[in-house]
């Protein structure tokens, strides 16, 4: 089975090309049909641009994972804390803002070992919520997110272009991980400045 195959890494710089490309064209698959070219390529210029990509990369509120078999990638996800959903109450919360699969690849539980990961490291990092947005005219692609536990908890709209686009705002709350915050305490107790003040 492709998923018991599938090795997940986290991007570095040297993946930049592959971001654009591997985005450019799954985008462009998923929501290619549902504009203009000139809205399209336009969006595409400004979402998935060389600078852009290598500022994301070297940024720490964002992760690229991507995930290949046999030194092909064949998918990735994006998480970012970069914007807080103003919907969301909690104000721990990361954003799964792509997640895509080749197209020759969907349904053979890729983007379920993604997504798995995806969970991970939210979890590693102490988030208390997952959330995405979702268009509506998705849903294959919601059916994928309700399977594991993602819930509608609003709505929101994007522009693309001269088309405006109803988005299905859905998230997952996680459970935290008693290990991690015992580690982060001690890891911040160990950075807190030394004082040589005599009290
Ligand atoms: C949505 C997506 C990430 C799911 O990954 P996947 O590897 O195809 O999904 P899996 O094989 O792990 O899981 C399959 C389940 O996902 C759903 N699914 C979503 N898109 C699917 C597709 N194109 N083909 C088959 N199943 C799909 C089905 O509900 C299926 O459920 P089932 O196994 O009970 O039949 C992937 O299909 C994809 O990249 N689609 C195009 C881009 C997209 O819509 N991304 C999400 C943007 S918000």
């Amino acid at each position: 089975m492709e998923a018991d195959r599938i090795i997940i890494t986290q991007a570095s710089l040297e993946d930049a090309d592959f971001i654009i490309k591997f985005g450019t064209e799954t985008f462009q698959d998923a929501y290619g049909h549902a504009h203009s070219k000139e809205d399209m390529n336009a969006y595409l210029l400004s979402a998935f641009n060389k600078e852009k990509t290598l500022d994301e990369l070297c940024d720490n509120n964002i992760v690229y994972l991507i995930a290949s078999i046999e030194g092909k990638p064949i998918a990735y996800s994006k998480l970012s804390t970069s914007k807080a959903h103003r919907s969301l109450k909690e104000c721990s919360s990361i954003e799964l803002e792509r997640i895509y699969v080749a197209k020759e690849m969907t349904g053979k539980k890729i983007g379920s070992t993604l997504m798995k990961k995806s969970l991970d490291i939210a979890r590693e990092r102490n988030y208390k919520t997952l959330w995405l947005a979702v268009w509506e005219f998705n849903p294959l692609a919601v059916a994928f997110y309700e399977r594991f536990g993602f819930k509608s908890f609003g709505s929101d709209i994007f522009t693309l272009g001269k088309t405006k686009r109803n988005l299905i705002l859905m998230k997952k709350e996680l459970k935290v991980n008693i290990l991690n915050l015992t580690q982060n305490f001690f890891h911040c107790l160990h950075q807190l400045p030394i004082t040589t003040a005599n009290y």
